[in-house]
Formats: structure tokens, sequence, C-alpha cells
């Protein structure tokens, strides 16, 4: 169905590569040295991403101003919206980019056209607010700009509900892991140190031994689907991290939780033990139980 067929299509354009890659490097430049804003945009302190929670005011806003000129309300509310949206811009770009910069070629492609949608929208309603110190109405182009981010915001839908760029991909891992204990192998014939992939009844999980201590997590990363089996493990004791293998998001190994983004959930953990040299794991509830 038109346009949506469209938006599909825009995930197989190769040529929006040619764009994505230059703006990928530069966003990875910027922020890949500093870890606590790139986390902070991401919305590793939120848990949740922070880009979707910035554009409800950043174009709530915009589109608010335009209703006011629509039905030819007061010009100083209207423009007031405008610089209100226009102020919450830096910061929304800021977190998308980030967002952006951390997924795969073809959510890229359609962030791509989102970002230059969304462009030249502000560009529109800054123009107005230009027009408008001149004594003119900006009426036109207040309106213009929100035809153009209804048409950015339908595509930033697209990546968040069809392209999956922003859940939490392990949501549901709860509802299908068994709450019984499950054997996983015996311990013998784990590495040390390094992390294997199992399954827990239907569930894939990483399985780390460490000597004689035994860590289960979901094998997939929360933030798109990544098996962490071939991730890193790094740091030692209780800072002991696993690092996912597309886009280096790090998670406990004592808890699942988040230490670097993009990802903004925790892993599911599962509760582990050793009997008569067999592992067994069961799904724990909440996240922050130990390993037993
Ligand atoms: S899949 Fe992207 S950080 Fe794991």
């Amino acid at each position: 169905m038109w346009p949506f067929d469209e938006i599909d299509r825009l995930e197989r354009r190769a040529e929006l590569d040619r764009p994505a890659a230059p703006a990928r490097a530069a966003v990875h430049r910027l922020l890949d040295d500093r870890k606590p804003l790139k986390d902070a945009l991401h919305g590793v302190w939120l848990g949740h991403p922070l880009h979707p929670v910035l554009v409800q005011v950043t174009l709530g806003s915009l589109l608010s101003a335009s209703l006011v000129d629509l039905v030819g309300g007061r010009r100083s509310v209207s423009s007031g919206l405008i610089a209100t949206g226009l102020l919450l811009t830096p910061p929304t770009v800021a977190a998308g980019a980030a967002d952006w910069s951390d997924s795969n070629p073809d959510q890229q492609r359609v962030g791509v056209v989102h970002a230059a949608a969304n462009g030249l929208a502000v560009t529109c309603y800054a123009a107005a607010l230009v027009q408008r110190a001149r004594g003119r109405s900006g009426r036109v182009l207040s309106l213009l700009g929100a035809a153009i981010s209804t048409v950015g915001a339908t595509l930033g839908g697209h990546l968040a509900y069809h392209q999956s760029l922003g859940p939490n991909h392990t949501d549901r891992v709860r509802d299908h892991a068994p709450q019984e204990w499950r054997p996983l192998g015996r311990l013998a014939d784990l590495p040390d140190g390094a992390p294997v992939r199992r399954d827990a009844g239907e569930v894939p999980v990483f399985v780390l031994r460490r000597g004689t201590e035994v860590t289960v997590l979901a094998n997939s990363c929360p933030h798109l689907s990544a098996p962490l089996s071939d991730g890193e493990v790094t740091g030692s004791d209780g800072d002991a991290r696993i690092v996912c293998p597309w886009h280096g998001s790090e998670f406990s190994l004592t808890d699942g939780c988040v230490v670097h983004g993009p990802a903004t959930a925790a892993v599911p953990v599962f509760a582990a033990r050793v009997v008569d040299g067999g592992v067994q794991a069961r799904i724990v509830e909440s996240a922050g139980a130990p390993t037993l």
C-alpha cells in the first residue's frame, strides 16, 4: 500500500549508502571516544531510548505551531512554539544520530531520508520565524514545515515499528524461558573463560564458565539481537562484562544490566547451578539476581 511500499523499497536503495557512510563515520568519530556522552544520547541512563522522548516535545511543538497558524490563532503563540521546537532540535538530532550510527544498513538508508525530511522541515520553520521578524506572516512556511515533518515522522515510525530500531529485542524472553531447571550439558565440556551458546528449553542462552562458576544470560543482545556468545568477555570479578559483537554494547555479567550502549535494556539473566557435574539453568524473574 502506498506510501509504505515505497518506504520498504528505501531499505534496499544501495545508493543511499553513499551519504550514509561519511555521516556514520563522522558520528562515530565524534562519539566513540566520549562514552558518557554517547550513552547519555542513547538513553542508557533512562533505560529507554532518548530520541523518541525528545521527538515528542520537539515535533509536538512544531506541529502545534502549524495548527495555530492553520486556524488563524495568535502569531506570537505560534512563534513561541516554533522557537521551542527549534531550541530542542539539536539534542533531538544528536540522540537520533547516535542511535542511527549503530544500526543496520537497511535502517541507515531509511534513516538518511528521515533525517533529510526533518532537516528540510526544520529549515521551513526557521525560515517562517525569519519572515515574521521581517513583518510577514510565515504561515505558508509553517504549514509546509508541518507537511514535510509528517513525512519525516512517518519514516521515523517505520524505523521504530517496522524495522525495530529502538525496541528491546529480548522483551519476550521471560515468556518463553524455562521456570524450572533445565540441563545445559556437563561443566567439564564448557571451555574455561570463553562464552558458548546452549539452549535452555527453547531459548538460546549465553553460557560462560569461569572455573567452577557458571554465568547464564539470554544469548540475544537487546539492541538488535546479535548473538552474545560471539562477543568478547572483558573486565574481571564484579566488573566482568560481555561486549556485543555487532555494535559494542556492554552488559554486566553479574546482573545483565547495560554498562554501555547503544542498548538501553538489560539482558535477561538465568540462575545457574552445577548438579553432579551437570550445568542447569532457569530464568530469573527480575534482573539483578546473582549466579548461584
Ligand atoms: S546488536 Fe547492537 S549492540 Fe548488540
